[in-house]
């Protein structure tokens, strides 16, 4: 009988922990540090994200990018973005995205989310 409780306590501690899963951790950091000026599907204060992954840097037509980005003539890869959101001035000189991710596990987390969101 007490072996059953414990069994049972532990499987509801297990089923609380917080989820491991990088992607959708990155959805919600995601929503949180970026959604205040970026959205997937549509520009806000910073240009659309959807599919960013693979993408050159500075191409979606509809938003004004600073003239740095969009001669910058890199492409958004996993190392870039890594060094994007670790300190955008330093890859981009002269950007205008004011932003920037301490965490490396967070960057990598948002990182797989951009993958897995086209
Ligand atoms: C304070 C507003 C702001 C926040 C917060 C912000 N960004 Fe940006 N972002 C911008 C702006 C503005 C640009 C365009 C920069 C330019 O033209 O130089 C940009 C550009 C980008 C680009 C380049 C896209 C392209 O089409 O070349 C990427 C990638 C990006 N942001 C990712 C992120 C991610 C991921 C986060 C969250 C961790 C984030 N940004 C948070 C404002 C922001």
């Amino acid at each position: 009988m007490i072996r059953t409780i414990i069994l049972l306590a532990a499987t509801v501690i297990m089923a609380q922990s917080p989820r491991l899963d990088s992607a959708a951790n990155g959805k919600e950091l995601f929503a949180k540090r970026c959604g205040g000026c970026h959205a997937l599907d549509r520009d806000k204060e910073g240009p659309r994200l959807g599919g960013v992954h693979g993408r050159k840097a500075g191409s979606i037509a509809s938003f004004e990018y600073s003239a740095a980005l969009k001669k910058s003539g890199i492409t958004w890869t996993d190392d870039n973005l890594n060094a994007w959101l670790t300190d955008t001035e330093k890859l981009v000189p002269g950007n205008e995205m004011t932003f920037r991710v301490v965490s490396a596990e967070e960057r990598r987390a948002i990182i797989d989310f951009l993958k897995s969101s086209k």
